[in-house]
């Protein structure tokens, strides 16, 4: 028989809350002869707290021995800010060079948007994961005097961009519209974003039934409110993807409902599926923490290991349950997630 290796990292706050409610539906969606076997990995504030540890090496190796991961949040006021978030979230994503940070924005029917009109959104967002100003490439002279100085240089190279551009031209492809738009600042960030815009240019090539577009990205958020119906794949570097996928958030019901995978297509190493939103400390414990993030991105788990239909068919739970109840439920963490589940064996 098979099985399936998970490593589960629920992390602070309300993680702990949506990866249980993730993990079931994950259990009910799986075929019959498929073992699920779990690992949890204690990790974020507590442990920090405790050992002074964000992840230890030892950790990490038995990570790599998953088949993906499933990470809930981290982040706490009481760790210092960034300790977490470089030490433990963008070491993962370093260390198995998740370079394709998956971020869909759909807006499901009964989903009320902030937008006038109802407008179709259907985008998926290809951000870069490993490189731009996230690598840690920076530092600081003269701290704590007048003359302070602090760099944060964005590192690119034809490489990275590369393998994340075709990856988005092989998704487009894959969609009946068929469109790319490359999201840069070409017009300032001269160095980057030509080598972005020649990239993009030259991959293209080798995709002619793919449609391709370029805009800057401040013109980018204009249209994620007014004309969001444009996008069909962006593509785009790590750090414009972040402030992006905040909007698209936004944009399709907020961020209970938004889901991400970090991957690695060539397997070398278990991707890892996370919701974007963070650990929100303010409702942490409460059981009103909407699970449906999670649970999407335990879909994209499905659909990154192959079991498509089954991926489909938890895509299919969610958007039913939300159809009936929009976004705007008052059902608790454990109501929405036994929804969910009653809704996949069903
Ligand atoms: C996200 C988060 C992270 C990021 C932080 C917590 C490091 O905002 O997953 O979008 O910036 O990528
Ligand atoms: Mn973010």
């Amino acid at each position: 028989s098979r099985s399936l290796r998970l490593a589960v990292i629920p992390g602070d706050g309300i993680g702990q809350e949506v990866v249980a409610e993730g993990l079931k539906v994950l259990a009910a969606a799986l075929p019959g002869d498929v073992k699920l076997e779990t690992t949890e990995y204690d990790l974020g504030a507590r442990r920090y707290h405790a050992s002074g540890e964000t992840l230890p090496d030892e950790v990490l190796a038995e990570l790599k021995t998953h088949d993906a991961i499933l990470l809930g949040a981290i982040g706490d006021p009481s760790v210092p800010s960034g300790v977490l978030e470089r030490g433990l979230l963008l070491k993962l994503r370093f260390a198995f060079d998740h370079h394709i940070n998956l971020r869909p924005g759909k807006l499901f029917p009964g989903v009320a948007s902030p937008l006038a009109g109802s407008p179709q959104i259907d985008f998926v967002v290809v951000r870069e994961g490993t490189e731009g100003p996230y690598v840690g490439n920076g530092g600081s002279l003269r701290t704590g005097t007048e003359q302070e100085v602090a760099t944060e240089v964005s590192l690119n190279t034809a490489f990275g961009i590369e393998r994340v551009v075709r990856d988005a031209y092989r998704r487009a492809a894959a969609r009946p519209r068929k469109k790319l738009t490359l999201v840069h600042k070409n017009n300032v960030l001269v160095h980057a974003g030509h080598l972005w815009t020649r990239i993009f240019q030259q991959v293209g090539q080798e995709f002619p039934e793919v449609s391709t577009d370029y805009l800057h990205v401040d013109a980018a958020t204009i249209f994620f409110v007014t004309q969001p119906e444009r996008f069909d794949v962006i593509v785009t570097d790590n750090l414009f993807g972040d402030i992006l996928t905040d909007l698209a958030a936004a944009v399709t019901g907020g961020i209970g409902l938004a889901a991400s995978g970090n991957i690695n297509p060539s397997g070398a190493f278990p991707s890892m599926f996370e919701p974007v939103h963070g650990s929100a400390p303010d409702i942490a414990g409460q059981g009103k923490a909407d699970p449906t993030a999670t649970v999407l991105s335990v879909a994209m788990l499905l659909d990154h290991l192959g079991f498509t239909a089954e991926a489909a068919k938890v895509e299919a739970a969610v958007a039913a349950d939300l159809a009936e109840r929009g976004n705007a439920g008052t059902r608790s963490t454990t109501e929405v997630g036994d929804a969910l589940v009653g809704r996949v064996s069903g």
